[in-house]
């Protein structure tokens, strides 16, 4: 039995992994962090990490990033692998996160969904086919989400990075600079609003022709299974940094 302690188990993403992890005979919900308590939970739920006395198998984590930042201080302490689901991170956060990968297993990634991760391979692999395309990510999202753009539009603009010799560079925001596009940009655009779950686009211009590449996320289910199996992976890797490859 796998004793699974989840933070943000509040929120939209926290309480699909709840209902979830419940309905599964082999997973044990201990229960979770969050500092907001309004709900009536079957579980526990705790916002003071002194409170937690039985040791997690593992912990998933869907939060926010200062909410990550002090989550890894405790799971540290308690020697307790976790998988990062939590996006919007900044680079000092991002290097944080990597130190304590060297102490815990830690499975990070932006997009839990396997067909996102298929998407990041397409994507690169089309990149790479599509020589002179001009690339541009369009993103919308519930219009609850923080973070912009979203975790996965910069996973898959990574993955393209990285199949290139990182020889794109990125602009967020053409409100800026009257300029007309470079060549070698990938665009990004978030839209936001209602209640969408996610969906990515990526679009490869060419000059007579435009090849897209679309994901939609229709339940937040599909995240959550993926970061149950990130979970069932690192529990009992050696300590690293562990993220989605297929
Ligand atoms: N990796 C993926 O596949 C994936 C999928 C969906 C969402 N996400 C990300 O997961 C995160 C959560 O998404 P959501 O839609 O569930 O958001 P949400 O706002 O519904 O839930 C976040 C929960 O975390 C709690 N929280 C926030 N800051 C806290 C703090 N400092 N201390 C304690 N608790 C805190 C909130 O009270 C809330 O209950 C976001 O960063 C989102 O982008 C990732």
């Amino acid at each position: 039995l796998i004793k699974l302690f989840i933070n943000g188990i509040n929120g939209k993403m926290g309480t699909e992994v709840a209902t979830l992890a419940n309905s599964r005979d082999d997973i044990h919900l201990l229960g979770g962090y969050d500092k907001c308590l309004s709900q009536k939970n079957k579980y526990s739920v705790y916002n003071n990490y002194e409170e937690i006395f039985e040791k997690p198998d593992v912990i998933i984590d869907f939060s926010s990033p200062e909410a990550t930042i002090e989550l890894l201080n405790f799971a540290i302490d308690k020697k307790i692998p976790v998988v990062i689901a939590t996006t919007g991170f900044n680079n000092e956060q991002k290097e944080f996160i990597i130190k304590c990968s060297k102490k815990i297993p830690i499975f990070h990634s932006s997009n839990m969904s396997f067909e996102i991760n298929l998407m990041k391979n397409i994507s690169s692999y089309l990149a790479e086919n599509l020589k002179d395309a001009e690339i541009e990510i369009v993103e919308t999202h519930h219009s609850r989400k923080k973070d912009a753009p979203s975790g996965t539009a910069l996973m898959i603009a990574e993955a393209i990075q990285n199949s290139q010799n990182n020889s794109f560079h990125y602009n967020y925001d053409r409100f800026k600079n009257s300029q007309k596009r470079d060549p070698k940009e990938i665009g990004f655009s978030s839209i936001r609003g209602g209640n969408i779950v996610g969906e990515h686009t990526v679009i490869f211009f060419k000059e007579n022709e435009v090849f897209e590449v679309t994901h939609k996320a229709l339940s937040r289910n599909i995240f959550a299974e993926g970061a149950i199996n990130a979970a069932e992976f690192i529990l009992n890797k050696p300590c690293g940094y562990y993220t989605s490859q297929l």
